[in-house]
Parts: C-alpha cells; structure tokens; sequence
C-alpha cells in the first residue's frame, strides 16, 4: 500500500491515504507500482507497466460487459444508483419532467444549458420543419412486409437516412453535426408513424407543422378521415413526460453502441442506427413489451405468488425489474407511476394495472428481491402507458427510442468533440488453442 498513511479525524482506526494514487505489488515479481488516481478511477493503461519481464505484453483489466469500466468521461447525465438519483446536465429528473418540455430538454442535453425563451422558440421551430422525409423513404417502408417488426423498421430507415445526407459523413463540420442533431430528433417520430400505420395497412401522415412534438406523433399515428387531428392535452402533455424520462441515461447498452460504432467516424444517422439496434434487445428497450406479456401470462392477481415462485426458482425473470445502476428505487419509475394514473383519466383503467401494483408489493416484500436489490425500472409501467394509448407491444420499444434519440445525439456530439476519443477498440483474453497443425479433409472427424 502506499506508504504516507494517516489516521481518519474519526479515530475509528480506519486508515486514510494522503496521496490520491493507488500501490499495487505484482507478488509474481516483488515489485510495487503507484497508480495515479483521478475521479475515483485508475486509468486501465497504468496497468500495462507491470510485467514480469520485457517481452511480457503487461497487465489488463478484464471487465466483461463493462460492469466496473468507465470508457469515457461525460457531462451530460449524472445517476447515482445507490441514492436512486438521475439528472440531466445538474438538473433532476423530477424538476425537469414538472417544468419543461421534452424538446427543452433535449436542447439541454445537447447544448448543456436550459434555452432562453428565443433559443426554445428557435430550436422548435427548426425542429418542426424537418419533420419530413424525402418520399423514397416512405417507399422504402412500403416495401416491408405486413407484418414486420416496427424497431426493425426504425433501425432500417434510420440508418438509411445516411443515405440522404451524405454530407453528414464531416463529422468535423459544426454545421453538418447540428444539422444531422435536428434531422434525427425531427424526423425519428415521422419514422415511427410510419413503421406503425405500415403494419395496419393505414396510409402515411405527414407531419403537421401547427402542432406540439407530441401532438404531431398522435396526428401521424391516429389522424383518420377529420381534416385535422386535435390531440387530447393531457395525452400530449403525459407523453411529452414520458419523453423527457427516457431521453438519456448515461452509458447505457443502446448509448454505448452509438459511442463504439460513432468512433470509426461514421456518420451520425449510422450511429444512431445502432442505437436503436440495441434498443430492440428485450433487455434493454425491449423490457416493457416483456412486462406486458408477462402481465398477460399471469393473467389474474391469483396466479402472483406461483409467478414469483417461478422467478424465484430462475424459470423466468420478472421483467421491469431489476437494473444495472439503481440498487434503489429507479426514480423514472416513481413518476411514471403517477403519469399511469393521468393516462388512465382520458382513457379509461387498463385492468393489467392491477396486476402489475400487486405484482410489485409481492415483489418488494419478497426477501429474493430485497437481497438482490431488485425495484421497479423505469420499464415496468411504461407498457401500460403504451397500452392505453391504443398501441400494439410490438410499438413500445419505438416509444422508448423516439426521446432516446436526443440522448444518443447528445453523448454522439460529446464523443466526436472529446480530444480522447479513439475509435473504439477492446481487448481480449485468448482462451483458444494455438498453433495446431492443419489437418487435411480426409483426416477429420
Ligand atoms: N428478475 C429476477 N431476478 C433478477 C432480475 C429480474 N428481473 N434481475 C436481476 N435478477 C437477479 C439475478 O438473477 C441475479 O441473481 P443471483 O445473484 O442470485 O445470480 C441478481 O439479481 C443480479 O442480477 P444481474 O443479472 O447480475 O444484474 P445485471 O446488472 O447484470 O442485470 C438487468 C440488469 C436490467 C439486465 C436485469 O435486472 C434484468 O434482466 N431485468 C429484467 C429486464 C428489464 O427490466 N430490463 C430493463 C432495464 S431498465 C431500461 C433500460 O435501461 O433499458
């Protein structure tokens, strides 16, 4: 350990060090190196020096699925897992989603402070008029079948936006970076819509300038024969909520993929792409059209205890439940449940809330999941949201990647602008055979 050691003021015995660095004694050869520490981290290459002789290729980390590496450093989202505390850019979740609006918040996300009223006005305005796509992409969603999956759509046409903005490949010009910023946010519901009326054999809507964010996505989702569509305030403004909750969540699995893929210097609508690829994975976005389903095996608030049961005895997981950071409380879930309960006045109680409230009292009373620090996630009410809504599950995901765009956008425009970014590139530890001779075809087997 390093050598300068003091006792803590308390006089409780403990020990603390008085230099910010880390002493690390290799025992297969006796020596000991100091790693500089700096914001509670090691630098992982600090590790490479420790070798037990010079062709040696040095020490590493080995960390699968990244459960205790920082691989980069960022000043858009902070989460405290342990206190169940999540904010954007030094405001909480909670202020922003009682103040502002979900295209406030991704202008905050993006440009690191809240705008003023005529840098809001602007940016919804600019944001309103993309809203288009050329009409070859609503050709494109034409030529999916019936029935295809609406992510696999989004991540499709996405990533074929790329295809119309080649510019957007000088991710070094400032101009194109902000442009590819709003194209995305602007034209990701238009996408969605699509994908959505496609699957019912409904024609597209265009977007409609005189409306709210939200209040667009319901026109192009909902708008019939009336000439022109009125959203329901309350449903715009439980929308826009929601929108606001799932807009950025630090490196997460979706935001980690945009991160590696934007670091060989694609372009953004590629990146992006893989974010939503991510996004589809039912750990991930994909959980609440997991919770839905699984509220519909379940079926009645009788069958709970077997359910948990099953959980229990690892037949199946309690989808909703459980996350990588919140060993607390996930508070996106706290006010999602509030939001349910605003939803649930326009359209009527969805007889699945029942369920899923019984579901978590016996859950958060079970010992199996207080152990293992298991609470609601943001996910475990959002389905009902979307259910009521009038949505089939297979939109839910689509519904999370919407307002994460800004997210992806915001972490995407950090990377490329960070002086240590370089493309993304993991090592392994070799496990596999070496060196074996080539066996001729006659010989194997
Ligand atoms: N149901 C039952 N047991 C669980 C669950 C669950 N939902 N989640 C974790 N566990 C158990 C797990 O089996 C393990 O038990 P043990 O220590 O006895 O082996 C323990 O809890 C620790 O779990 P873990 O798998 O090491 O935790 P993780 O950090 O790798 O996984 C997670 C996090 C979110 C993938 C996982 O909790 C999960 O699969 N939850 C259900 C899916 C879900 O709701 N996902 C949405 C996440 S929030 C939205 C988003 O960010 O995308």
């Amino acid at each position: 350990m390093a050598d300068e050691q003091t006792q803590d003021q308390g006089g409780n015995g403990n020990v603390a060090t008085a230099r910010e660095s880390l002493s690390v004694t290799d025992n297969r050869t006796g020596k000991t190196y100091e790693l500089e520490i700096e914001n509670e981290t090691i630098r992982a290459m600090d590790l490479r020096q420790i070798k037990v002789n010079g062709d040696d290729f040095g020490l590493m980390a080995y960390d699968p699925a990244f459960t205790n590496t920082a691989a980069c450093s960022s000043e858009i989202t902070y989460i405290d897992g342990d206190a169940g505390v999540l904010e954007y850019r030094g405001y909480t979740i909670e202020d922003l989603c009682e103040n502002a609006t979900y295209l406030e918040t991704a202008y905050l996300l993006i440009n690191g402070e809240l705008p003023t009223q005529k840098q809001l006005e602007d940016w919804v305005f600019e944001i309103t008029h993309h809203t288009y796509v050329h009409e070859n992409i609503k050709k494109f969603v034409e030529g999916f079948r019936y029935d295809a999956h609406p992510m696999g759509m989004l991540l499709a046409t996405t990533g074929a936006l790329s295809t119309f903005y080649p510019p957007a490949k000088n991710i070094n010009d400032e101009g194109e970076r902000h442009m590819a910023a709003v194209r995305l946010i602007a034209k990701m519901p238009t996408l969605a819509a699509f994908a959505y009326r496609h699957n019912l054999g409904l024609p597209y809507v265009y977007p409609d300038n005189d409306l709210s964010y939200p209040g667009n996505f319901l026109s192009m989702m909902y708008k019939m024969t009336e000439v022109k569509y009125d959203p329901d305030p309350r449903l715009e403004r439980a929308l826009d909520v929601l929108w606001i909750l799932h807009a950025d969540h630090e490196q997460n699995c979706s935001t980690s993929a945009v991160r590696g893929v934007g670091s060989s210097e694609v372009d953004p609508y590629s990146a992006v792409a893989a974010g939503v690829a991510a996004l589809y994975g039912p750990l991930h976005g994909g959980a609440n059209e997991a919770v839905l389903r699984m509220l519909d095996r379940i079926g009645t608030t009788e069958n709970i205890p077997d359910f948990l049961e099953g959980v229990k005895n690892r037949e199946e997981k309690l989808m909703g439940f459980g996350h990588r950071v919140y060993k607390n409380f996930d508070p996106r879930a706290r006010i999602i449940k509030k939001n349910v309960e605003e939803v649930f006045e326009v359209t009527g109680v969805n007889p699945k809330l029942a369920i899923a409230v019984e579901l978590e009292k016996n859950a958060l009373d079970d010992d199996y999941f207080h152990e293992r620090k298991l609470y609601p996630n943001v996910d475990f009410y959002s389905g009902l949201i979307y259910e009521a809504l009038g949505l089939p599950t297979d939109m839910f995901t689509v519904m999370f990647a919407i307002p994460r765009t800004s997210g992806w956008v915001a972490q995407w425009l950090e990377m490329v602008q960070d002086p240590e970014t370089k493309i993304a590139r993991p090592r392994q530890v070799y496990t596999g055979a070496r060196e074996r001779e080539f066996v001729p075809m006659g010989q194997r087997g």
